[in-house]
């Protein structure tokens, strides 16, 4: 009985072991990863309706901003733009070329990587202040939550 409970034991230890370890295999985003097809086709699809989204709360936000809606959806917008902005990072961490992503994303993965990183500390600052309803500020730090030419510019291809 004694040397049954003591090899479930074991195997319960190794199993916790094992776990461990694929997590911090997992854990290590990059060229290892692998990937099916229809993942990686599922992850330029979800990153390019991220996008889409994003462009029409910012089209809503400039709205607000220009005086064309009632701000009753500030916060709202804002808080939706701030949770893209920290979604898109899980949807290019995984090295997958294609849509209208340059490669250069991935090859200057480290200045990529930092532009999505202020832009979802900006735009979480921003949703701050437009929960709080704080239009004037909101209004004020638009441009530098909102970096999506700058980005484009360097890392997304034209229309085709
Ligand atoms: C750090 C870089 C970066 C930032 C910041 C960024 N984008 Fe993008 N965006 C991209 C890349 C790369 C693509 C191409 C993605 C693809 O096709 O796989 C893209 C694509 C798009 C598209 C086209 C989506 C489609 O397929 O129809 C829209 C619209 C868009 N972005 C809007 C925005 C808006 C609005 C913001 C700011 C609120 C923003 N983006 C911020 C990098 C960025």
């Amino acid at each position: 009985m004694k040397s049954h409970a003591f090899l479930i034991l074991l195997s319960a230890l190794a199993l916790t072991g094992a776990a461990a370890a694929t997590r911090a295999a997992g854990g290590a985003p990059g060229p290892a990863q692998v990937l099916t097809k229809e993942e990686a086709e599922g992850l330029i699809f979800e990153r390019q309706q991220l996008m889409k989204q994003m462009e029409e709360d910012a089209e809503t936000l400039g709205d607000i901003v220009a005086g064309l809606q009632p701000p009753d959806k500030l916060g709202q917008v804002t808080r939706s733009l701030a949770t893209a902005a920290h979604d898109m990072r899980a949807t290019f961490e995984a090295k997958i070329p294609g849509g209208r992503a340059k490669p250069d994303a991935w090859a200057n993965w480290p200045d990529y990587s930092k532009r999505m990183d202020d832009f979802e500390l900006k735009a979480e600052e921003m949703a701050k202040l437009g929960e709080a309803g704080n239009l004037p500020a909101v209004t004020a730090m638009l441009g530098a939550a909102l970096p999506c030419k700058e980005c484009h510019d360097v890392y997304r291809l034209p229309k085709k």
